[in-house]
């Protein structure tokens, strides 16, 4: 069995990666989250997924003496999946320290502990946010990266560029960076899904608020964009497509078929939607009327941006299995269960 540390696996797509990575039979996990912005009961609901127990080790990943110590227990790692990080864009704006603090300082960690450790494979969650405005779409990995708009996004186009330079003075440790469009839905189950806050800022959990009732309303940021309905287009894609892009991204890095030491795939689904589409589109699927508004822009969205997925496509053999139909039904389903 390949042990595979996963670091934030009490996450959204760090527990959706764990599911992934049980099912396939192949690995052995060990999740290590603070559960700082999540729980450890996230632990019982992977379990009660895939009937297989996961260890959890609470610690802070920038105590490195805490970090560092759980590689005396957990020997023979053969990669690390590094999901753990703070990822909201209004907070990091209000907490630009916090959030260059904990993103950089738990990566110059993980960077430090591959190598006392002789960990050959890592693989690290980058954000399409590091493109910023794009003047040509679908976005390619050779799109140009943009001018860091939050200090989030620039934690991810610092830290991309921290891999590059260690895996190049360091031929022994080979990188993948995988920039996810927007991530949304749960497991097909039911189970599992995102833990959003309170007061979210994202558009899946928003929606699903509204529909529930914990949330009165959704205000769309916008109609008046060069769009065919005048809302904003993002690629949304299934988390547990996200996840699977994980598990092939290890096997590309343990078959040797990595053709530098560090290498770069987009993953969304190839094409984009307007959140009026998504707005509609959950009505139809689940029957229930949204009570929505137009309202103003938000500052710093960019009209429209989605992927151009076949480098993943051609590079990993990745292919999204999951379609609109299936984001809106589970993230529903576990909003419902939740
Ligand atoms: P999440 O907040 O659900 O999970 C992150 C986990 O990391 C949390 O459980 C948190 O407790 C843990 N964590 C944070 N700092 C830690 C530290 N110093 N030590 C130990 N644990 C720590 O976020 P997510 O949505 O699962 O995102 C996972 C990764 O993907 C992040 O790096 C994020 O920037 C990136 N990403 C997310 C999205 C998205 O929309 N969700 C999009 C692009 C990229
Ligand atoms: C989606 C669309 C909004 C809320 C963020 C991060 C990015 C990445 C993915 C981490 C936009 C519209 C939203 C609402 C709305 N995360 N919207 N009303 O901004 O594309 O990307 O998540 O790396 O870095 O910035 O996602 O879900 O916030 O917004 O109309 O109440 O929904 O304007 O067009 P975004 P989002």
């Amino acid at each position: 069995m390949n042990k595979v540390m996963v670091t934030g696996g009490m996450g959204y797509i760090g527990s959706h990666t764990i599911i992934e990575l049980l099912k396939n039979g192949k690995y052995q996990v060990v999740s290590v989250d603070s559960c700082e912005r999540s729980t450890p009961e996230t632990a019982a609901r992977i379990e009660q997924i895939t009937g297989i127990p996961v260890v959890n080790e609470q610690v802070d990943i920038c105590n490195k003496k805490a970090f560092f110590e759980l590689f005396e227990r957990h020997s023979d790692i053969v990669g690390i999946i590094h999901f753990a990080a703070y990822k909201s864009v209004p907070e990091s704006v209000e907490k630009p320290l916090e959030y260059y603090r904990n993103n950089l300082g738990s990566l110059e960690n993980v960077l430090e502990a591959c190598q006392k450790f002789s960990i050959p494979n890592l693989i690290f969650s980058s954000s399409c946010s590091i493109y910023g405005e794009v003047s040509q779409l679908p976005v390619t990995e050779n799109t140009p990266v943009g001018m860091p708009f939050c200090p989030y996004a620039h934690t991810k186009q610092i830290g991309e560029e921290m891999l590059r330079f260690v895996a190049h003075i360091h031929p022994e440790l080979q990188v993948v960076i995988l920039r996810y469009f927007n991530p949304v839905g749960g497991d097909m189950s039911g189970l599992n899904g995102e833990l959003s806050p309170d007061k979210p800022n994202n558009l899946m959990p928003i929606i699903t608020q509204v529909a529930i009732g914990k949330k009165e309303g959704i205000t769309v940021f916008g109609d008046d964009y060069d769009t065919r309905d005048g809302s904003c287009i993002r690629d949304y894609i299934h988390v547990s497509d996200i996840a699977e892009a994980h598990i092939l991204a290890l096997d590309f890095l343990q078959n040797g078929k990595n053709e530098t030491n560090c290498e770069v795939f987009n993953l969304g689904s190839g094409s984009g939607i307007t959140v009026l589409e998504m707005l509609h589109t959950f009505e139809q699927e689940t029957g229930i009327k949204l009570n929505y508004t137009i309202g103003s822009r938000r500052a710093g969205d960019i009209p429209a941006i989605y992927s151009d997925s076949r480098h993943a496509q051609e590079k990993l053999g990745w292919l999204c299995k999951h379609d609109l139909k299936d984001i809106i039904t589970s993230a529903w389903a576990w909003e419902q269960h939740y």
